[in-house]
């Protein structure tokens, strides 16, 4: 089959394309092709409509005909809804009449493992210079348009939001919420299997579409996380974008894969990547929807200084707690908050940021109040919040709260939570009909200012060049070539430790000794005290081997352990290759940690950052990062652990040198972007030492991709996770849970039985 160029016809014809044939409108009510036409007859679209079906007659009103080509009309937009098996004939008829968007209803490719033919119906299509959305999906709505080319509601409520579903069902029963919660889209995409159209291409349109303020995207997986990543992060700044990722737990993602045939990447990859993209995730349907709400509205905080207004003191230290929890800013200027609302505050109530106006005051005083905190220039966001009470007339609120932000033609930031019963419910659907982000829970209206605040912060971080990095690439490739002439994907720890040092780290003074007279000679000329470890290509897990001598002080203590080290280990492992021994500058005490990579199915090249020892073991306190990062993104990732106060001067403690950490962050992270004969490395431990002293790589790793394959593996990032120590017993662990242990003990026996396996 002949490779096409991917055609680029005008995004625009897809959203409103000037004619749409359906293929395979049924004359059958209630058929998924008859249901399609109707919504787009029904929608009030202008273009012209053409059903295509092998019967003559009438269609939802319009005349069918038996073929695409044959019809003398602008069609730019053809819906196919045939089984599977017509589907390849369906596109060649299209093509033939010049449609430039396919949209394939029907089921039956990738998802069921029929991903061959799936590439043929893409390759198919552009031959024609045609574009497909789907297979496998609902259709594609655009409000301003009138367009509703689905079978799903027919009662779309217009609005700003952009809603983009890899799955169907879900995509389908998510517009059912939105007309439920009152809240208006823009748009509709189902993606299905995503065989050519993707997220990055519908995000880049909905960016630029002036009827789209904020984009939701449903997503089980991507094959092109990178490409993403770089588009989110510029369409960020302009469009805020929401996403919904599922597959997070183990089951979850096999779930996911199943569903769709798509890949789904581990799942904290997905979290840093959104977060280093821009990228807001939340982690339910419900977070989500409440936050395309605010966001709907259009409001673009300018600040992070917060009122928080109440009728009611209990919900406003809930709202307060929450905003501890969601990084919201309160404003504690009290003499200023006096100033604006001392005298609409009762004595009895409170200046103090949450403003407590108490039920008493009534709904009089608390518009006042509400027109003061936007008016004044020193708020940059309000959280209103409302509990109904036996005097409050709260529909009657609601529409003049409406009147109020007409009035003062309110674009500050600004969310409510009316709590209460039956009248409160009509209130809240009269607050959502009139765009007002209005909810019925304290924590809801915070989490989605906090939200606001946090994308605004995202928007105001400077674009920072990653650093480049200046190597020999070429000595890098040599000691890369050398392994591989030797049928080697393990480097040895030399090889790996003289590209680490030719990157520009800081490693400890090493040598491989080939034999005791070299040890010893070796030894001397490093000076003590000392390190030796073991240098095998079959032996990984030094520690366990009994690989390792630390803090040799003299050459007598190294003559011994050299000799111990070699008898207990040829006994031990009678098969495997000893090189010798290394021996090492000893490395001053600092705080361990651990930097390494993987390649992720969706993001490709990863950096792991975390503390050694136990914290990466038992707590598995590590972070990723889309690899390359600059230094701010490094300082973020070693902030972003649980356990970096250990860092920052925690116990008495010296700080370390976050700045040295940082550093090698990025390199390591340019390094596996330039080397992608790298499929993972570790650097366990790295040694952080004192603030201004760097660190150090004690010991390295560096696992190669398999020869044939000239990318990175796939590998999932969960393996740079070292397995458990083996001086560690089951019951050291008992404060963690019982699934962690049996998860590490089983890890490690594993890791023991796949040496002896090797050896
Ligand atoms: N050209 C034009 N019309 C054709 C052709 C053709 N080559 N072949 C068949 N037709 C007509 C049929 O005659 C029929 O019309 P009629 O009812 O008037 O006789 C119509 O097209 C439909 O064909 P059927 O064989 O009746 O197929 P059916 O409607 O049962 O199913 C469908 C077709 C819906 C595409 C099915 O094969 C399919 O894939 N279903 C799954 C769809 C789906 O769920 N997609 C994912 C959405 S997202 C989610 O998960 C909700």
């Amino acid at each position: 089959m002949v490779n096409v160029v991917k055609p680029k016809p005008d995004l625009n014809l897809l959203f409103k394309p000037r004619g749409i044939a359906i293929v395979g409108a049924s004359h059958t009510e209630g058929k998924i092709g008859h249901t399609i036409v109707a919504n787009i007859v029904s929608n009030g679209y202008s273009g012209g409509i053409y059903p295509i079906n092998p019967r003559p007659g009438v269609i939802v009103g319009h005349k069918a005909f038996q073929s695409v080509e044959g019809i003398q009309a602008d069609i730019d937009l053809g819906i196919i809804s045939v089984p599977a098996r017509f589907v390849k004939e369906s596109i060649e008829d299209c093509g033939r009449a010049g449609v430039k968007f396919i949209v394939i209803i029907s089921s039956g490719f990738g998802e069921v493992g029929k991903a061959a033919l799936e590439r043929e119906l893409v390759t198919v299509a552009h031959s024609y210079g045609m574009r497909i959305l789907g297979p496998n999906i609902f259709g594609i709505v655009y409000t301003p348009f009138n367009l509703n080319a689905t079978f799903g509601p027919a009662d779309i409520r217009p609005g700003n939001v952009g809603l983009i579903s890899q799955s169907g069902a879900l995509g389908i029963a998510l517009m059912g919420k939105t007309i439920v919660d009152k809240l208006g889209l823009s748009t509709i995409v189902s993606l299905g299997n995503k065989s050519d159209l993707n997220e990055e291409e519908l995000l880049e349109y909905l960016d630029k579409d002036p009827n789209t303020k904020v984009v939701l995207i449903y997503m089980e997986g991507t094959k092109t996380g990178r490409d993403l990543i770089a588009l989110a992060r510029d369409v960020v700044k302009r469009t805020p974008v929401v996403v919904i990722k599922s597959g997070s737990s183990k089951r979850g993602a096999k779930a996911a894969a199943s569903h769709t045939g798509s890949l789904a990447g581990s799942d904290r990859v997905f979290e840093s990547a959104f977060e280093q993209a821009g990228l807001l995730r939340a982690h339910t349907l419900e977070e989500a929807f409440n936050w395309v709400r605010v966001f709907a509205t259009g409001a673009i905080p300018k600040g992070d200084r917060i009122l928080i207004l109440t009728d009611g003191g209990g919900v406003g230290v809930m709202a307060t707690d929450a905003c501890e929890r969601h990084e919201v800013e309160l404003i504690s200027d009290y003499q200023y908050l006096n100033d604006v609302f001392g005298g609409i505050v009762p004595e009895f109530g409170s200046t103090k940021n949450p403003i407590d106006l108490t039920g008493q005051r009534g709904d009089d005083a608390y518009l006042e109040a509400l027109e003061a905190s936007l008016k004044a220039e020193k708020f940059d966001g309000v959280i209103a919040l409302y509990c109904e009470n036996a005097q409050s007339k709260v529909v009657e609120l609601s529409g003049r709260i409406i009147e109020l932000l007409a009035r003062l033609d309110n674009s500050k930031p600004l969310t409510f939570a009316f709590i209460g019963g039956k009248q409160t419910q009509v209130a809240l659907d009269i607050l959502h009909e009139n765009h007002v982000a209005a909810y019925d829970h304290p924590d809801e209206a915070v989490s989605s200012m906090g939200a606001l605040m946090r994308w605004m912060r995202m928007t105001q971080k400077p674009n920072q060049p990653g650093i480049a990095l200046d190597f020999n690439r070429e000595r890098v490739m040599d000691i890369i070539s050398n392994a591989r002439s030797q049928g080697r994907e393990q480097l040895l720890e030399t090889e790996a430790k003289s590209i680490f040092e030719e990157i520009g780290l800081s490693v400890p003074k090493s040598m491989l000794a080939r034999n005791f007279e070299e040890c010893l000679d070796f030894s001397d000329q490093i000076g003590y005290p000392i390190v030796i470890k073991i240098a095998s290509p079959d032996i990984i897990h030094k520690t366990e081997a009994g690989g390792i001598r630390l803090d040799l002080q003299t050459r007598a203590e190294v003559e011994n352990a050299y000799r111990t080290m070699m008898s207990n280990i040829t006994a031990r492992y009678p098969k495997a290759r000893i090189d010798g021994v290394v021996v090492n500058e000893l490395v001053p005490k600092g705080v361990e940690t651990i930097v390494g990579s993987t390649t992720d199915p969706s993001f490709g090249p990863v950096v792991m950052f975390g503390l050694g020892g136990i914290y990466v073991e038992v707590l598995k306190d590590v972070v990723f990062r889309v690899a390359p990062i600059n230094h701010t993104e490094a300082r973020s990732m070693v902030r972003s652990i649980h356990t970096f106060p250990l860092l920052y001067g925690a116990r008495g403690e010296k700080v370390k040198d976050i700045e040295a950490i940082a550093d090698a962050l990025t390199r390591i992270s340019q390094l596996i972007c330039e080397v992608p004969d790298i499929a993972e490395l570790d650097i366990n431990p790295m040694t952080a030492l004192d603030q201004g002293k760097g660190c150090k790589v004690v010991d390295a790793r560096i696992t190669l991709t398999h020869k044939e394959s000239s990318t990175h593996s796939h590998q999932n990032c969960d393996t740079l996770i070292p397995k458990e120590s083996s001086n560690r017993s089951h019951k050291d662990n008992e404060s963690v849970s019982e699934r962690e242990c049996d998860a590490f003990v089983q890890g490690y026996l594993n890791s023991l039985n796949l040496q002896e396996e090797g050896k």
